[in-house]
């Protein structure tokens, strides 16, 4: 009796001991690279995980980082979904296969150019939200300093701004690489690119991330900071004074896009965060955040503090030729050589 007793207990310690190794083994997980907002990012972390139960492991870099993390982590994916950050980034990620196919039953729901990226990749990627590139200034710090109201890409080139203008660097920053690609395509390449050398003698830091210039307008420690629209909006609504400006030439805009890294080990999960990012609900909690992007979503809600496109000077922004990989590298390695290393 007793060696019998002994033995069932063995066997259900045995027993449960495996259970809880395979609770551990199965235990739902999604690794997400974001390189939106850090409060974004977090919000759709957490949303997630509380909607669905499956923990997710969040880093927020900047888009041009996270294409660089993505393409040194080729050979040993780490990554399961990269969520946000301007497209360019994604489609070159595409083309250079670090990405793979996923075709989302929400597709339906999406605005056209949220499809584009779609089409273009055999969906590697997609859209998530758009909005256009502009800048934004302090008012107070304008004033004090008595410059005058710039209203156009090239007013940031008077002299009497040197100091005052701050954007990212767009090895680092999909944002700055937006800048530098509108540049490019409003002015030409030879004219751009000496837009590019003349604004780097008025730029007082290049920053990591694409919105740190607005941050730090609306803290009051820079004057003028070359962003996403919405990004210097998103100030404007929190009490700074910011001033938000649709450049008078015209001016470039993103698809803000979402792509699953190829050879991500918890795919299922990262199919399952992709349909729900892509949900009208989900979508329309940006705007706690004060995200005033337009979002991908035909149904999600939008902000009438969000900039409206439709009145913006958009220029046909060439996604297909600027989002490639030999374009990206080409541009980026002569603003490295030919602007970056200019004196100031
Ligand atoms: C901000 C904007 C996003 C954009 C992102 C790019 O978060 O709100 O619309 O996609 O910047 O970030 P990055 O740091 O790569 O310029």
């Amino acid at each position: 009796m007793k060696t019998i007793a002994k033995i069932t207990l063995g066997f259900a310690i045995a027993l449960s001991a495996t259970s809880v190794t395979m609770t551990f083994a199965s235990a739902q997980k999604l690794t997400l690279y974001c390189s939106a907002q850090e409060d974004w990012c977090q919000l759709m972390a957490k949303g997630f995980e509380a909607e669905t139960g499956i923990k997710v492991n969040m880093t927020r870099k900047s888009s041009g980082e996270t294409f660089a993390q993505i393409k040194s982590e080729e050979a040993n994916p780490k990554g399961d979904v990269w969520w946000g950050g301007t497209g360019d980034p994604h489609l070159q990620a595409a083309e250079e296969d670090l990405s793979q196919p996923y075709d989302s039953p929400m597709q339906g729901e999406l605005n056209d150019w949220a499809l584009m990226p779609a089409k273009s990749t055999g969906n590697k990627t997609i859209g998530i939200y758009s909005g256009a590139l502009g800048y934004g200034y302090n008012e107070d710090l304008l004033k004090k300093a008595n410059l005058p109201v710039p209203a156009c890409w090239k007013d940031l080139l008077k002299p009497e701004y040197k100091g005052h203008v701050q954007m990212a660097n767009p090895n680092s920053s999909g944002t700055a690489y937006t800048t530098l690609a509108t540049i490019v395509q409003l002015f030409g390449e030879d004219e751009g690119f000496e837009f590019m050398k003349k604004l780097h003698v008025n730029i007082n830091q290049y920053t990591k991330s694409g919105s740190a210039p607005i941050k730090a307008a609306g803290r009051g420690e820079n004057t003028i900071g070359i962003v996403f629209m919405h990004d210097a909006v998103k100030q404007a609504v929190s009490g700074f004074p910011i001033k938000v400006v649709a450049p008078c030439e015209g001016t470039g805009y993103e698809i803000g896009s979402m792509s699953i890294i190829k050879g991500a080990r918890n795919l299922d999960e990262a199919k399952k965060f992709y349909d729900w990012a892509l949900t009208a609900d989900v979508q329309s909690r940006a705007l706690e955040v004060k995200a005033f992007q337009v979002m991908s979503n035909k149904g999600a809600k939008s902000s009438p503090s969000a900039p409206d496109l439709a009145s913006i000077k958009l220029i046909d922004y060439d996604f297909k030729k600027y989002g490639s990989s030999d374009e990206r590298k080409r541009l980026l390695k002569k603003w490295d050589e030919e602007v970056s290393v200019l004196p100031q």
